[in-house]
C-alpha cells in the first residue's frame, strides 16, 4: 500500500507522446506510473497475471515504479499511459529486431492487411518465405509455420517423435509452456536451472511423467550417459545452441554425433538466438547443421509468427501427421517475415548488432568503474548480459531490483538480460542508457557500502528470472 501511495503522490505533468524523442524528459524525481498502477489494479479482477507473457508481469519489474501499460513505441523507445518516455532494451521481450514501429514492416503489413489477412485459399508469399529460409538457414530444406515459439517447438517435437517412431525427448534450455515441456517437473525438478525454480507443472498430465529428461549445457559425457540408459527410445535432442555466450568448442559437433549414433533428431531451438548473431542462425557461426530448427520470435518483427525448418526426409514426414491450425497460414505474420528478414539483410543487422554490443559493453563497463561498482557486460557482443559479480543469491537479486527500479525512474528499461534491436543504433539513447546506468551504479555501490540498499527499495524484491542453462 505504501508504494501506491507514493505513487500517487509524485506528480507528472510530463506528457511526451507527441513530443519528438530527442531526449529523456523524466528525472528521477519528477517519475511517476500513477495511472498504469490505476489499470493495474482493475486488470487484476479480470485477467490472471495482468499479461499472457510471464516476463511481462509487472511483478517482475519494480512494481509501482516500472511502466506497466504501453501507450505507443517506435525505434528503440516506448511511451506509457503516464507520458513517459523510456529507452527500452528489451524489445519486447525479443520480437523486435529491426525496432518498434519499423516503417518498412509495417507498410508491408498494412498492404498485407488491405488484401486480406487469411483466405479460404492460400496466398504464394507462404513459398517466398520458405525459399528465403531455405536460402538462409544451413539446416532447412522444407519449412512449416505456425504463431510462437513454444507451438513451434511443439510441432518439431511431435514431427520428430512421428518421424522416429519413439517418445523420450532429452532437453536443455527453454522451449515455451507445452506440456511435453512442463512434464519435466513432474516427479522431479527438471526444470530448474532451465527456466526458473519451483515450477508446479498444475494441469500437466501426470501419465507424461518419464518421457522427458533434461540435460546439462557443455556436458557431453552427461547426454552420452542419458542416450545410453534410454538406448533406442529417444526421439530427440531439442537445445537452444546458445544463449549469451557462444558454445564451447566442439560441443555442438559433439551433441551432433551423439544424436547420430543414437538415432536421435536433432532439434535447435533458435527463437532467442536467431536472426541476432547471424542469418542464417547460430547454427551458421557454429558450422553444426541440426536435423530441425525453430525460429520464432524476431523473424517477424512483432507480428505472431514463427518456422519449423529442416530436413527433407524428416520434415516431409509432417504432411502424414495431424499438425494443423487455422491461423497458421494467415498472411499477416508471412509479410512481416518476409519484410523483416529483407530488411535484416539489407541493414546487415548481424554487424550492426555487433558494432552496437562492443559499444553498448564499453558503456556498461564504463559506468562501472566510474561507480566502482563490480558489474560488467558479459558474453558475446551480438547479445550480451550484464553481470553484477555478487555471491549471495539474495544480495544479487535485491541489487538487480535495485537497477530496475532506479534505471525506470530514469527513463530507461534495462536489467540484466535484454535484447538488441536496430533502432538501438542511436547515440542519444545510448548517452542517456550510459548516464543513468552510471547513476544508478553508483546508488548501489553506495547502498552497498553502507549496508542499506535495502531500503533504497520501494518494491518488492524481484522475483526470479528466468535462469537460462545456456547462459
Ligand atoms: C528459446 C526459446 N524457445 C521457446 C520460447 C517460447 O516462445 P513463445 O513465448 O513465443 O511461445 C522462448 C521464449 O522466450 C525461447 O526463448
Amino acid at each position: 500500500m505504501d508504494v501506491i501511495c507514493k505513487i500517487f503522490l509524485l506528480s507528472s505533468t510530463h506528457d511526451a507522446r507527441f513530443r519528438p524523442f530527442t531526449r529523456s524528459v523524466m528525472t528521477a524525481t519528477t517519475h511517476s506510473v500513477a495511472r498504469s498502477f490505476e489499470i493495474y489494479e482493475r486488470a487484476r479482477e479480470l485477467i490472471p497475471g495482468t499479461s499472457q507473457l510471464i516476463s511481462r508481469r509487472p511483478s517482475r519489474a519494480a512494481l509501482g515504479v516500472s511502466p506497466i501499460y504501453a501507450e505507443r513505441a517506435k525505434g528503440c523507445r516506448i511511451w506509457d499511459v503516464d507520458g513517459n518516455e523510456y529507452v527500452d532494451w528489451m524489445s519486447a521481450v525479443g520480437p523486435i529486431v529491426l525496432g518498434y514501429a519499423d516503417d518498412v514492416v509495417d507498410t508491408a503489413v498494412k498492404e498485407q492487411i488491405d488484401r486480406g489477412s487469411v483466405y479460404s485459399i492460400v496466398h504464394e508469399n507462404s513459398l517466398a518465405l520458405a525459399e528465403t529460409l531455405v536460402r538462409l538457414i544451413p539446416s532447412a530444406e522444407m519449412v512449416r509455420y505456425c504463431k510462437g515459439g513454444g507451438e513451434a517447438c511443439t510441432m518439431a517435437v511431435r514431427i520428430a517423435r512421428g518421424f522416429t517412431g519413439r517418445d523420450k525427448v532429452l532437453f536443455c534450455g527453454y522451449h515455451g509452456w507445452h506440456d511435453w515441456y512442463l512434464a519435466a517437473n513432474l516427479g522431479s525438478e527438471g526444470l530448474q536451472g532451465h527456466l526458473f525454480n519451483g515450477i508446479d507443472p498444475i494441469g500437466v498430465p501426470a501419465a507424461l511423467e518419464g518421457t522427458i529428461e533434461p540435460f546439462e549445457y557443455g556436458d557431453l559425457d552427461q547426454l552420452e550417459s542419458q542416450l545410453k540408459a534410454n538406448d533406442g527410445r529417444v526421439a530427440c535432442i531439442i537445445m537452444e545452441p546458445m544463449r549469451t555466450e557462444m558454445p564451447p568448442s566442439g560441443y555442438l559437433e559433439g551433441v551432433r554425433e551423439l544424436a547420430d549414433r543414437h538415432g536421435a533428431v536433432l532439434i535447435f531451438d533458435e527463437v532467442s538466438c536467431g536472426w541476432r548473431v547471424s542469418l542464417g542462425g547460430v547454427q551458421e557461426v557454429a558450422g553444426v547443421t541440426p536435423d530441425i530448427s525453430v525460429f520464432a520470435k524476431a523473424i517477424s518483427n512483432g507480428y505472431p509468427m514463427a518456422a519449423v525448418v529442416g530436413r527433407r526426409d524428416i520434415m516431409a514426414t509432417s504432411e502424414r501427421m495431424f499438425i494443423s491450425s487455422a491461423y497458421w497460414d494467415d498472411n499477416v505474420g508471412i509479410a512481416a517475415a518476409i519484410a523483416t528478414i529483407g530488411e535484416l539483410e539489407r541493414r546487415d543487422a548481424p554487424a550492426v548488432f555487433k558494432r552496437l554490443g562492443s559499444d553498448f559493453r564499453a558503456r556498461i563497463d564504463r559506468a562501472a568503474s566510474e561507480a566502482g561498482l563490480a558489474a560488467s557486460c558479459v558474453g558475446v557482443d551480438a547479445h550480451p548480459g550484464i553481470r553484477f559479480d555478487i555471491d549471495d543469491p539474495d544480495t544479487a537479486r535485491l541489487v538487480t531490483s535495485v537497477f530496475v527500479q532506479e534505471n525506470a525512474r530514469r527513463g530507461l528499461i534495462l536489467s540484466t538480460g535484454f535484447f538488441f534491436n536496430c533502432g538501438h543504433e542511436d547515440v542519444t539513447a545510448l548517452d542517456h542508457t550510459e548516464r543513468v546506468v552510471t547513476e544508478t551504479f553508483a546508488l548501489i555501490a553506495e547502498g552497498l557500502e553502507r549496508g542499506d540498499l535495502a531500503s533504497r527499495l520501494d518494491t518488492q524484491v524481484q522475483e526470479d528470472s528466468f535462469r537460462r542453462m545456456v547462459s
